[in-house]
């Protein structure tokens, strides 16, 4: 690999890491990956997706935007009666942005 498109590759990773959407600037993605951990997200994602889960997520689905998405987590919180804090349904949503749907 030549050395422009090294640089190129970095710089372009680490725009990826800073940007966050505007929805979850103040999101705590420590507090959503612990609840993602705590309620079980990905186990059941795996009993319908397969792999480690992340399969569920379709960015290019229904869940098209970063509002669509916090939605969808609240959905989830109250069909699965996780009782969630406005806070808890931004910090999980802020980890599945940056994680898999990073919307901008
Ligand atoms: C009891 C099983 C179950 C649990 C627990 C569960 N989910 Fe899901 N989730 C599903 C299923 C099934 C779908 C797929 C629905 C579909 O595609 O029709 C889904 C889809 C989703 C989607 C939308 C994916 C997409 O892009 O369309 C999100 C976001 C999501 N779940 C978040 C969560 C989060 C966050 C948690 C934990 C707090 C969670 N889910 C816990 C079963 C579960």
């Amino acid at each position: 690999m030549n050395k422009f498109l090294f640089l190129a590759l970095l710089v372009g990773t680490s725009m990826v890491n800073a940007q966050q959407h505007p929805l979850f600037k103040d999101a705590d993605l420590k507090a959503g990956e612990k609840l993602i951990a705590e309620n079980q997200c990905n186990e059941c994602h795996i009993r319908r997706a397969g792999g480690d889960g992340s399969d569920i997520y379709q960015p290019k689905g229904r869940i098209n935007t970063a509002g669509a998405l916090r939605g969808m987590v609240e959905y989830c919180n109250t069909e699965l009666n996780l009782g969630f804090f406005p806070e808890d349904t931004n910090a999980v949503a802020a980890v599945l942005n940056k994680q898999h749907y990073k919307f901008r």
